[in-house]
Formats: C-alpha cells, structure tokens, sequence
C-alpha cells in the first residue's frame, strides 16, 4: 500500500507485520541512541486540522528518530484562514515534493480524497468519527505485551461508540485478529448497525464488562454532539464511568485502556485512570514505536526507496 488510510483493508498478517516492526522499534526507543537512517533525506509533512497532543507529537518523534526532515504545519496560522480550501493546501503542500503527509481532518473521507490528490504517500491520523488507523495499532501492540496475544480475548469498548473513530479502527483491528469485542454504551451513543462490525452489543457496565480481559473507555465527545443528546456528566459517569466498583466486573487481571485525551470524573475515575491496571501511559509509549513502523513500511514504497 501506497497509503495508510484505515484498518479496513489491511489483513490479519499486514497488521501482524506492523506489530512487530514496532516491537523492534519499542526496543530502538528505549536505548540512549534512539535514531536509524531509515527516512534520511525524506520529507514528513504533518497536517493537523484538528488538536491533538499524543498523535502528532509522536509522529513528529518517529520522523525524526528515523531520520527524516519533520514540518508541522500550523493549521491555525495557514491560507486557510484566507480561505484556501483543504485540497488547494494540500496540492501546495504537494508542490513542496514531501515523501509523507500525516493528515488529521475533522471530516471522514476527507484524509481519503487528499491521498487521491497528492503523489506522495498520505497516513490517516483520524478523521472524523471514521478512522484512527494507528491508534488501533498502538492499542493492540499495548494489548499484546501485556497478555501475550489477542486471540481469544474479550475486549469490552466503553462509552462514546457513536462518535469514535478510535472505537472504529479497534473492532476491525481486534475481530482481524480474533479477539471478542463487545461496545457497552447508552443507546444514545452507538451506531446504528453497530453489529454488523461483529461486535456484540450491551447497554450496562455490569453486564459488558462480566468476564472482559481488557476495558478501553472513550472520551465523551462533547465536540462532536451540536444540538443532539448530551448526557448530564453526572448521570453518564454514574451509569458508564469506569471506577473501581466498576471495574470488579471484569476479570481480576483485566487491564484498563483510555485513548486519551481522557475527561477524569466523566468517563473514567482517577483512581483507575492511575490504579495498577492502567496502561494509559504504555500506550502513549507505544504510539511511537507503532508510528515508526508505519513510517517504515511506507517507505518501502516510496520512489527510489
Ligand atoms: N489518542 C489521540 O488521538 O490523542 P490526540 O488527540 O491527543 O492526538
């Protein structure tokens, strides 16, 4: 693939190559002498029309930890204030000859239609409530350190489904790879058809969370809910925060998970968020290493690579 658009598309053995290429790459990062060669000469353009900490901060430390020349383009101070349209900036962008643009976009489909428009290769760092291809990465990567594998694991998805493109991306990635996911949210916050994606559906936390290996909570996207449902805070995290009481429907050795960036007292409770069943901060140290992968598979298959 030229591109990193989605989970969706990629088989079970194209995942499993990106995980342990970021195996490799977890162990790079954790020496004194944390760079390869691997992007020397090579532009990495990163395009975020949307916040975010964790997602392009790594991308930038994985660029440059492999070498490449890193430009994050400051989509506050850009022409498209002055009104230049999406498109128009990338095919400027594209004009400057990068290798690699790393695009966040608040529509879905939008990373999709700049790819077709740019000759470089384009990686999908969310858009919309459509994909987040490498957060998937980086959840299973967690996952499997910490349980050896992800066959045969229940995996119970908490909260904000419907406008979660995190939510997403994981299904796809955990159903390739075998586990047993279910989504537990109120009515209000799933899809509809949400089980055509394979999962199985529950509308408590008692009842999703009984037997689960692995809880990953969502941010409430409040953002995201212009005039429709909002739930009071306080009711949603009295019926769906994850606390400690919570929690003790899951099996004792079940691991919690939060995407970030995480809303305490809402969707999860402090003394989970940093309870000894967090792995909150794995998984920011994991977004690394699975960017790195992605980056150097990608540049596999860039010209004259
Ligand atoms: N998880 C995630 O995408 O975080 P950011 O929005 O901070 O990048």
């Amino acid at each position: 693939h030229r591109h990193l658009l989605g989970i969706e598309g990629l088989s079970a053995a194209e995942i499993e190559g990106l995980l342990a290429a970021a195996e490799d790459a977890v162990a790079l990062s954790r020496q004194v002498e944390k760079k390869r060669t691997t992007l020397r000469g090579r532009t990495q353009v990163n395009l975020f029309f949307e916040n975010s900490t964790r997602t392009q901060s790594s991308f930038e430390i994985a660029g440059k930890r492999l070498g490449a020349d890193v430009m994050n383009m400051s989509v506050g101070n850009s022409s498209m204030k002055k009104g230049e349209t999406v498109l128009d900036t990338a095919a400027t962008l594209n004009a400057m000859r990068p290798d690699i643009i790393v695009v966040r976009h608040h529509a879905a489909g939008a990373v999709a239609l700049l790819a077709q428009k740019v000759d470089c290769s384009v990686v999908n760092a969310g858009d919309g409530a459509h994909e987040h291809p490498t957060q998937a990465l980086l959840d299973a990567l967690t996952i499997l350190r910490a349980k050896g594998r992800i066959a045969g694991l229940v995996v119970a998805i908490c909260g904000d489904v419907l406008h979660s493109r995190v939510a997403r991306s994981n299904i796809i990635l955990l159903n390739a790879l075998g586990a047993q996911v279910r989504v537990v949210a109120p009515s209000t916050l799933l899809p509809t058809g949400i089980e055509r994606l394979g999962v199985e559906v529950f509308r408590t936390m008692r009842e999703g969370l009984a037997g689960a290996d692995v809880v990953m909570m969502l941010r409430l996207q409040l953002e995201r809910m212009n005039g429709s449902f909002v739930p009071s805070v306080k009711e949603y995290f009295k019926h769906f925060g994850l606390d400690g009481a919570k929690l003790a429907y899951a099996r004792p050795d079940a691991v919690v998970m939060h995407p970030g960036p995480m809303n305490r007292g809402v969707e999860i409770a402090s003394e989970v968020a940093d309870g000894p069943q967090s792995l909150i901060r794995d998984q920011v140290e994991m977004g690394v290493a699975v960017r790195m992968a992605v980056l150097e598979t990608l540049a596999r298959h860039l010209p004259n690579a």
